[in-house]
């Protein structure tokens, strides 16, 4: 099979090129240039999925699927969409769970209306969210049932590029005492990128149609666990301690960002852990346990070095200044 990935070269995009390859497929990647080096194996195609002149050279081109990992703007998607409507025979776009409109109010269950949101919006028609959902659109008017759109949970693994799993795994490594936010018992739902991306290059195979909530099955881990899990991969003599939602609101601690990962309940985050995921397993998504996950993400992260950490060890703006947490934790055992 032809398979062509817009984008391709960092996280997700680079584990769906690798899952192809091996999988013995014709395998290209349409990118600038600028976020990583091309997967070994890959026939790179330089360009600019905003640029019309630089689409054109997919336009006459025959490819059995897209997949699409690097689509923010709607405009923008639908601008790859009209290049390749002829060109190719499958349109996989990668979305996310935060299109879903109801969500996360309510639990994203399958076949959730997406946010509303126009095919053609621009980037300041909405947030990330309701620009996701416009990007579905853009496809599906397009593509129709020639389309799988896949609304990703929250992704994990080795190259992750965001600063959460990592984030924490550097932060076990230091050692100490760490601060452990919220209820260990809080379930959550992890998907590892190269699940997501076996999911996604079987159903560009297999021509899958439809919209899927792809992430693992609800409760697939919890805050305990897979912290627990981090401080022992990293082998420190990280010691957690648990401070209560109510202790860090109350002291200003940022919400997903400063404790990656962390969302109070009681805030927007209600269900912030609970998607429907029977139509992905029904579809072929498996989900390998988070524990190998945390694993192998801390294995090449002993290979690969640095991750971009600030002056503050904060990684893409994530995590805490560790002067803030251990005033926190000061606090915790006075209160
Ligand atoms: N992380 C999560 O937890 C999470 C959750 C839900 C959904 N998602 C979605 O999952 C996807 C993750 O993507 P990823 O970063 O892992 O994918 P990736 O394909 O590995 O990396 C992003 C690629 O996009 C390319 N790119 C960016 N701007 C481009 C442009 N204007 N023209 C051409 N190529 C461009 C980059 O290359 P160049 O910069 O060299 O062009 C790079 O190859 C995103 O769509 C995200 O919304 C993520």
């Amino acid at each position: 099979m032809q398979i062509l990935i817009i984008g391709g070269t960092s996280f997700l995009g680079r584990a769906a090129a690798e899952q192809a390859l091996a999988a013995g497929h014709d395998v290209a990647t349409f990118n600038r240039g600028r976020t990583g080096p091309d997967v070994p194996g890959v026939r790179a195609l330089r360009g600019d999925r905003e640029r019309p002149e630089d689409l054109a050279q997919l336009s006459g081109a025959r490819f059995d699927a897209v997949i699409d990992t690097c689509g923010f703007v709607p405009r923008v998607v639908g601008r790859s969409v009209a290049a390749l409507r002829d060109a190719a025979a499958h349109y996989v776009y990668v979305s996310s769970i935060s299109a879903v409109a109801s969500w996360p109010g309510s639990p994203a269950l399958d076949g959730e209306p997406g946010r509303p949101c126009p095919a053609d919006a621009g980037p300041d028609d909405g947030d990330y969210g309701v620009l996701k959902a416009g990007c579905e659109r853009a496809v599906t008017e397009v593509f129709g049932d020639r389309s799988t759109v896949v609304r990703a949970g929250l992704i994990l693994g080795p190259r992750e590029n965001v600063g959460r799993l990592i984030w924490w795994l550097r932060r076990m490594s230091r050692g100490g005492e760490v601060l452990a936010p919220g209820d260990p018992d809080q379930p959550m739902q992890l998907v590892d990128a190269r699940d997501l991306a076996l999911f996604m290059t079987n159903a560009a195979q297999q021509r899958v149609s439809g919209t899927f909530n792809a992430t693992g099955p609800r409760g697939n881990t919890t805050m305990g666990a897979w912290l627990a899990a981090a401080a022992t991969v990293t082998g420190s003599a990280a010691q957690l301690t648990w401070v209560d939602d109510a202790f860090l609101v109350e002291h200003d601690v940022g919400v997903w960002q400063e404790l990656p990962l962390w969302m109070p309940r009681g805030q927007d985050g209600d269900h912030v852990w609970d998607a429907q995921t029977a139509a992905a397993e029904a579809a072929g998504l498996h989900t390998r346990p988070v524990e190998d996950t945390v694993r192998d993400t801390w294995a090449w992260m002993a290979e690969h070095g640095e991750q971009g950490e600030d002056a503050q060890g904060r990684i893409g703006g994530n995590g805490i200044d560790p002067e803030k947490e251990a005033r926190l934790l000061a606090a915790w055992h006075t209160r």
